[in-house]
């Protein structure tokens, strides 16, 4: 038998195991689909074999398909996934699975052949291949309907979500989860089985259950389809597979689900998604970092500054079970801030998200303090509190006193200079910058900010405890704003033009939206407040930066206290209690009378302008980002972009979007409307000219 798949008769049981490490990945090139093929034949034509019992060598029973396999040519000869399953179909002795640990993809849907499954207590099942623009292409459209009827399929496969074992049993994927010996216990489930008669229970063989009329579920399921996943084409082709599986036989429904996936694969959604599957785990390799670096221990953590980021950042450590020290001025603020965090947590409590138990732990491990000095035996101090450079210098010095040598100290800075921060400091290789967005506590992607001197150690420990905490974090160099937030500058700036020369807020953003972002520039504007951008502009003003095209409108509505959400009105109006922007009519006046203030004569603007210059400041800034190296690479951008700023993940991030219209498509659209009245800021990063010069792409 293969070195990956091992074979032997136990008794009357043919026992087949996978051994493929780490996650017994379906590989056709290193044989692991040939061996059970070869495996099940033999059992097949063995009279002393009366079932089989398909485990998973390791602590997975199958990840699903071997990633490293993607776009790479097959081995001649291997069989495939395909393969395989069509002749377990025809297998005339009852397969039974035993799976363990996350079985994924492909790996589901070879189970789902199999004619019983148990399970370990650890068990996760899932079909996450939505994620990915696809569907699942192994039978799974098909045969899950069969097992758990078509409502629930639906559910799992066009949302990829993960089923606990116990889930999984309840739901009657799996019909036992084992607790003790998987493999021993199995075996004994086979042979009491066996003696009361186990028979052959094909799936392919059964049909689909509804709950409603089959007819009107569809038309449901459609509809679901259309609204919930706009712009994402998988789920509208699980819905037709499902249909198939519904009423036709299951020979043509495998053929509708194979026509269907060689269709998504080649779409732009699916190849946008993919890109950022793909590139959340490239992201993960930072230059200089390797294997071999060492890693800190993060025990104990403390947070600087108890307000709207340090009690979100605060929480992150708290849910993974890490005690916090939360330090702030006085007792009434930092009081505030505790009850902030009870707050959320009890939210979570009773929307049923959070165990009574699970709340009382996570609050258990908070201390607050009025002191500095009680910081002093964190492994970690993250700082959160004003952004002014004076006020961060003071703390640094400070910590730097106070904390223990071996303590990584970071800044939760969105724009100052985290190299003049660590300059304060006799530990500049201890600093680092963990750019958390808000909510801190909710929002996934972290900035990862390497200063000059931070050393390969805290940028490893940074990026691991991220992952911990359940981040994504992405490397980023020090620059004002970073990467995200440099580049939004730039986007925000061109929104502002829009409406100077002719759009209203609302059309900005809903061009926008409709091009698929959560959300427009000018309703992210009043989500995130407008005065903390008024407050830096009267800064710059006051210290004589002169700014060559100078938007005034949001000086106007702050003038007038209208801050964004948090004052029930900004570029639009929110009665109290919404979220739901109100236009109003006076903002509009604002902005047309900013234009006449100025001599522009309004015109009308259309949805693809509107598109293509918020997405071309994005992405020539983010060419200069590239060039500069405080991005490592293109696709760390996109990771960015998709995970903290609402980009559509269908478009793969604004560098990949860039890819899929074409780079020339871009520089011919930021000349041609550098040349536009009042356009002459575009200025064409050379890094981006050079490329589409040599007929290159970002790589
Ligand atoms: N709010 C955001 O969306 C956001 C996003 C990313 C990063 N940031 C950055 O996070 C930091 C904090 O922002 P925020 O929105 O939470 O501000 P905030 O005003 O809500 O909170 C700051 C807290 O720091 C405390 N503080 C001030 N001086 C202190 C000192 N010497 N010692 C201890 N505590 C002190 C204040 O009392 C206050 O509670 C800033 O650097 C900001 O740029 C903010």
């Amino acid at each position: 038998m293969s070195e990956v798949v091992s074979y032997e008769v136990r008794g009357s049981i043919g026992l087949i195991q996978i051994k493929n490490p780490p996650v017994n990945a379906l590989s056709v090139n290193k044989g692991v689909l040939q061996g059970l093929l070869d495996a099940i034949k033999s059992g097949d034509h063995d009279p002393q074999v009366n079932a089989f019992l398909l485990i998973g060598g390791g602590k997975n029973f199958s990840g699903g398909a071997d990633i490293s396999e993607f776009g790479k040519p097959k081995v001649p000869g291997m069989a495939t996934l395909a393969d395989l399953l069509a002749y377990m179909d025809t297998v005339t002795k009852p397969i039974v699975a035993a799976l363990s640990g996350p079985t994924m993809g492909g790996g589901f849907e070879l189970s789902l052949t199999c004619h019983y499954r148990l399970a370990s207590q650890e068990t996760i099942v899932a079909l996450p291949e939505v994620k990915l623009g696809i569907l699942p292409g192994a039978g799974g459209t098909q045969r899950l309907p069969r097992i758990i009827g078509a409502e629930k399929a639906l559910e799992l496969i066009t949302s990829g979500a993960f089923i606990p074992a116990q889930d999984a049993k309840s739901l009657g994927i799996v019909d036992e989860v084992i607790d003790g010996n998987l493999l021993e216990d199995s075996i004994k489930w086979i042979k009491r089985a066996l003696r009361c008669g186990l028979p052959v229970a094909r799936v392919s063989e059964r049909s689909v259950k509804t709950a409603i009329d089959a007819k009107d579920f569809i038309t449901k399921a459609t509809g679901v389809a259309e609204k919930k996943w706009r712009g994402y084409p998988a789920p509208l082709r699980i819905v037709e597979c499902i249909d198939a599986a519904i009423n036709k036989s299951f020979k043509e429904g495998i053929q509708i689900e194979r026509k269907n996936i060689e269709e998504l694969i080649l779409t732009d959604e699916s190849r946008s998604l993919r890109h950022l599957f793909f590139a959340e785990r490239q992201a993960n390799k930072v230059v200089g970092i390797s294997k071999e670096t060492p890693i800190a221990k993060i025990q104990t953590v403390s947070v600087i500054g108890a307000g709207t980021m340090g009690t979100g950042i605060a929480m992150n450590f708290l849910n993974v079970g890490i005690p916090v020290t939360i330090v702030d001025t006085n007792d009434e603020i930092l009081q505030k801030g505790i009850d902030t965090i009870n707050k959320n947590y009890l939210s979570t409590v009773a929307k049923g998200r959070l165990s009574a138990e699970d709340h009382d732990r996570r609050v258990g491990l908070l201390t607050g303090s009025t002191q500095l000095s009680a910081v002093s035996q964190s492994d970690l101090v993250v700082e959160a509190v004003f952004e002014e450079m004076a006020v961060k210098k003071m703390i640094f010095r400070e910590l730097d006193s106070v904390a223990k040598p071996s303590a990584i100290l970071a800044t939760n800075t969105s724009t100052l200079d985290v190299n003049e921060i660590a300059s304060v400091t006799r530990r500049p290789e201890q600093i680092i910058g963990l750019h958390f967005f808000s909510p801190a506590n909710v929002m996934r992607l972290l900035e990862v900010v390497r200063a000059e001197k931070t050393s390969p150690e805290v940028v490893a420990t940074s990026m691991s405890l991220a992952k911990k905490i359940k981040k994504i974090p992405v490397c980023v160099g020090v620059c004002d704003g970073f990467v995200g937030n440099r580049m939004i500058h730039t986007y925000l700036r061109e929104a502002e033009y829009l409406i100077e020369e002719g759009a209203l807020p609302e059309q900005v953003d809903h061009a926008i939206e409709s091009f698929g972002f959560a959300m427009g520039p000018f309703r992210m504007c009043d989500l995130a407040g407008l005065d903390i951008g008024w407050a830096i502009r009267k800064r710059k003003k006051s210290e004589g930066l002169v700014i060559k095209r100078y938007v005034s409108i949001p000086d106007h509505l702050c003038e007038r206290g209208w801050f964004g959400q948090k004052t029930g009105g900004g570029y639009y109006t929110y009665e109290s209690g919404s979220r739901a922007p109100i236009v109003n009519p006076e903002v509009n006046a604002i902005v047309e009378a900013a234009s006449e203030e100025k001599g522009i004569t309004r015109r009308s603007i259309e949805a693809h302008e509107i598109v293509d210059r918020l997405m071309f400041a994005l992405i020539n800034e983010g060419a200069n980002i590239i060039a500069e190296g405080v991005a490592q690479r293109a696709s760390d951008i996109d990771v960015i972009y998709a995970a903290g700023y609402g980009f559509p993940r269908y478009r793969g991030g604004p560098m990949f979007y860039a890819q899929t219209v074409g780079l020339l498509h871009v520089v011919e659209g930021i000349e041609r409307y550098s040349k536009q009245a009042y356009g002459d800021h575009w200025q064409v990063s050379p890094f981006l000219a050079q490329l589409v010069q040599k007929n290159q792409t970002f790589g």
